[in-house]
């Protein structure tokens, strides 16, 4: 096969390669593991993979649609759709590091402080040595120790008169870490949430418990796939596929590591615990291990119980920690829903309580302190502005409030001209437009001699008559960043119903499954950052969440993160949490009968009485 010379420019990078006709321009940039998102992983729906090319080269039909005429204008074409056929100059965007709005806090609760590990110091001053058999017989006059060999070969080298040893012992008096000296008041841990799309680190004070900072990074495993499942092609598809996602993954937390050990001033060696929650294909990936059979029905994940390694394993920067990773609850359902019901004590509710974490796979749980049945929904990447025309992630300049008077307004996050809207934006708008009836309940947005006389002037004014679907203008082009209008298209609010049609599949389901109706749910919990942040009456409107009261409705922050944090501090909630996920049954949604029958039905807006006055 011919090859053909192709240039690679990335700032301050250029590489070429000589590759053969044929092959996709993507490709060979992953396979060079330069950093370019393609967050639908290839399909040519998110517009995320554009690169600028200096030849000329016409665009194809999936191009037309998703560049701009500026972008065009500037010579960029989607990566996943071009396959080389000439020699080309490729220049690839650098990646700016977005500020996105993550949720970090949550609710809280009490519970028992008794951490996992602990620290004894033993002095050796003067041991009366010739009582005893040996130095480990010494070191276990306190109480029954057990050292690896390795921790015994140290012993010699540590050990200097008058200094005495301090040792970090887990619950059974393993040995997990020894020094010279006391150190028993430097004990730190680190706690972390890797969700698919952000990662949370939480270090705490494991003597006082107090938490010493907060800090998050969005997951860069984003640029191979934005939900899980592209995340699983990737992994299985690509050379090393797994390696990329799970060096991408740690180098993610050794920043934040970073960032919270110079921040308190902490030496990363004194960080000697950390526990990790996280959905069954992030803790895959983040072990490294091939998460190919979920991706195959009936998926299955190659593992599901709590794992305990050390972070030098991992090439963490906390090289004397020992890392526990909570249970999953099976398939899709990971540890990070096991964090969500140990934050929220849902297992104590003798009334019934759903929660939901809303993210490109939801995850649900529902039941009482006798019964608790989860599961999980592939929503895809519309919740985070992904495959929406104008979507963006929730950082700066994106829209992420709209309600209409007599016109439409909206709030922009930075408060800066708007670049595109967020989930909670998009949500918030397609509501209104139902509500205002320029939307029907099917998703179509309708002409302007359709609408209700109530819609105003400014309203109808902002509907564009297509054959291929209307659109409305959310922005004019001269008050947009980007100087182009900001538009909901027909495929816009096709891809939200989709997504809440799955999020609410997986809550039908569950209802069905324990034989209930939406009113006999006492209290629903919203979790995750986007749970937080969309609008409950909103998300009800739309059909994403179950019509139940408001006051029954509660926002309960990054309760995944709060879950690690109290697997952290207290060895009764580790514990908890790994009786839960041996209790709480699994739902696979991919066996379910009349699942299809009930996610079509699910895709409509509500057409309640209530919706309708
Ligand atoms: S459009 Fe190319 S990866 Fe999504």
């Amino acid at each position: 096969m011919a090859t053909r010379t192709i240039f690679i420019e990335k700032g301050e990078t250029r590489i070429t390669r000589y590759v053969e006709t044929g092959t996709r321009l993507l490709d060979l940039i992953q396979n060079e593991e330069i950093p370019l998102p393609a967050t639908c992983g290839g399909t040519g729906r998110c517009g995320t993979c554009k690169v600028k090319i200096k030849e000329s080269l016409p665009w194809n039909r999936t191009e037309e649609q998703v560049l701009t005429s500026g972008e065009k204008r500037e010579g960029y074409h989607l990566a996943c759709q071009i396959l080389i056929d000439k020699g080309l100059h490729i220049e690839v965007p650098q990646l700016q590091e977005e500020k996105l709005q993550v949720m970090e806090n949550s609710v809280e609760r009490d519970f028992d402080f008794l951490p996992f590990l602990r620290k004894i110091y033993i002095p050796m001053q003067n041991p009366e040595v010739s009582d005893l058999h040996s130095i480990y017989d010494y070191l276990s006059d306190v109480e029954k120790l057990e050292f690896t060999l390795e921790q015994l070969r140290q012993v010699p080298v540590l050990i200097r008169e008058k200094e005495g040893l301090t040792l970090t012992l887990d619950p059974n008096g393993k040995v997990i870490h020894l020094e010279r000296g006391d150190t028993t008041d430097q004990l730190f841990g680190i706690a972390f949430d890797i969700g698919s799309t952000s990662v949370v680190g939480y270090l705490l004070d494991l003597n006082s418990g107090k938490e010493l900072g907060v800090a998050s990074r969005l997951n860069r495993q984003a640029q191979y796939g934005a939900d899980v499942l592209s995340r699983i092609s990737y992994a299985i598809e690509k050379k090393n596929g797994v390696k990329v996602l799970q060096k991408t993954v740690i180098e993610v937390m050794n920043e934040i590591i970073s960032e919270l050990t110079e921040k308190s001033e902490i030496d990363a060696k004194n960080i000697l615990d950390c526990t990790i929650v996280g959905n069954s294909t992030m803790q895959h990936l983040l072990l490294g291990i091939s998460p190919k059979s979920l991706g195959q029905a009936p998926h299955i994940p190659v593992i599901q119980q709590e794992f305990m390694l050390f972070a030098r394993e991992l090439d963490l920067n906390i090289p004397n920690a020992l890392v526990r990773v909570l249970p999953n609850l099976g398939g899709f359902v990971g540890s990070d829903t096991v964090g969500v019901i140990l934050a929220t004590k849902m297992y104590e509710q003798e009334q019934l309580t759903l929660a939901v974490d809303i993210g490109t796979n939801g995850e649900m749980v529902l039941g009482t302190k006798d019964r608790l049945v989860a599961c999980s929904s592939p929503a895809g990447p519309a919740f985070e502005g992904g495959q929406i025309r104008h979507g963006m992630r929730a950082i700066e300049g994106a829209i992420g409030n709209v309600w209409i008077e007599t016109d439409l307004k909206y709030e922009v996050i930075g408060n800066t001209k708007p670049k595109g809207i967020c989930g909670s934006g998009l949500v918030d708008l397609v509501a209104e437009l139902l509500r205002i009836g320029i939307i029907d309940p099917s998703g179509r947005i309708k002409n302007k001699q359709e609408v209700p006389p109530i819609v105003s002037f400014f309203l109808k004014k902002r509907i564009i008559e297509k054959e291929t679907g209307n659109e409305f203008i959310i922005v004019e082009p001269e008050k947009s960043a980007t100087g182009e209008a900001i538009t909901l298209t027909q495929q816009d609010i096709r891809e939200l119903q989709l997504a809440k049609g799955a999020i609410y599949t997986g809550i039908q389901l569950l209802m069905n499954q324990l034989g209930i109706a939406p009113e006999q749910i006492n209290q629903l919990y919203l979790a995750g950052g986007f749970g937080s942040y969309i609008d409950s009456y909103n998300a009800k409107r739309i059909g994403l969440i179950p019509q139940i009261d408001e006051n029954k409705i509660k926002t309960v922050g990054n309760a995944a993160g709060y879950g690690a944090k109290l697997a952290l501090l207290s060895k009764v909630e580790w514990q908890k949490g790994i009786q839960l996920a041996s209790e709480i049954e699994h739902y696979n949604l991919s066996e379910v009968n009349g699942y299809e029958r009930v996610f079509v039905e699910s895709l409509d807006f509500p057409k309640t009485e209530r919706w309708l006055k």
